[in-house]
């Protein structure tokens, strides 16, 4: 499926993400400070077959299924005590790898699933994965990893980029976009009024069918901001560590 129109997601329009934090956010993380939010991401999980990465022991898994779907299956029942739907997060090096960890977390019942293109650790970029995905010699690359994750898995994908030079990262949303991606979302880092963030944001808006937009956003007004200059749902990582209540207290006030 991912079957692309923006109506296929209005459960998410207008709608609060809880922004996967990797080291922190499993099942019951997500069920408390996602907690009426429209959409909880867990993870980002590594799926590492050489057990190197420096990255929290409890978020990095083996190539096994037999042992991450267990664990996938608690979690995900777990973060959906709040209330939220669930999506589950990764990257790995190796594209059958991923796929089999997103393929789990649809069987353990997520909802999304969800790749991390953005991350800037060695052990991704340079392999191409990482931020290096979505650089402009890399498009080819990444409309390889698009193209399997919509087919290995029926419930929709989340790709998760990071904002480099802009007209790279309006390039790569193009990408995403020609091949079907359905959601697409960034981390701008700052959305502050008058931000380079901010401005970059209106920018991409129109270039995807669906955009979450994340960074700084700590408020009401920080992510009616966002939503202003065009994205479909903001995404919300420290300030919802800090405050458990924030995310649902938002979704409250924006739907
Ligand atoms: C402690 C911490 C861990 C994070 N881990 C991940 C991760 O594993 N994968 C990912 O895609 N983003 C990760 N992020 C980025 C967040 O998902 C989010 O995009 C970013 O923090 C911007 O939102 P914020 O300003 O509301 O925190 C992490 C951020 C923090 C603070």
């Amino acid at each position: 499926m991912n079957a692309l129109s923006k109506s296929n997601f209005t459960e998410l329009k207008n709608g609060v993400v809880l922004a996967e934090l990797g080291g922190y956010g499993d099942g019951p993380y997500c069920a408390q400070h996602g907690a009426g939010a429209a959409l909880v991401l867990m993870g980002t999980y590594i799926v590492d077959p050489g057990d190197k990465v420096p990255y929290p022991a409890k978020f990095v898994f083996k190539p096994d299924p037999s042992v991450y779907a267990p664990y996938l299956r608690e979690h995900v029942q777990a973060a959906r005590a709040g209330g939220a739907k669930v999506g589950v997060s990764v990257i790995s090096i190796e594209l059958q790898h991923a796929l089999d960890f997103l393929v789990a977390a649809q069987e353990a019942g997520a909802d999304y699933a969800s790749l991390c293109a953005h991350s800037v650790m060695a052990m991704f970029t340079r392999n191409g994965l990482g931020e290096a995905l979505c650089e402009r010699g890399n498009s080819k690359f990444l409309q390889y990893w698009a193209k399997a994750m919509l087919k290995a898995v029926t419930i929709p994908v989340i790709f998760k980029i990071g904002l480099g030079d802009l007209p790279a990262t309006i390039a790569a949303v193009d990408t995403l976009t020609e091949v079907g991606a359905p959601i697409v979302s960034i981390n701008f880092e700052n959305t502050t009024a008058g931000s380079a963030g901010l401005k970059a944001l209106k920018q991409i808006a129109g270039h995807c069918l669906f955009l979450i937009a994340g960074g700084g956003i700590k408020d009401l007004e920080g992510a009616r901001r966002v939503l202003d200059q065009g994205a479909n749902a903001v995404a919300i990582g420290t300030a919802a560590m800090k405050k458990p209540a924030l995310c649902g207290d938002i979704q409250r006030h924006l739907k």
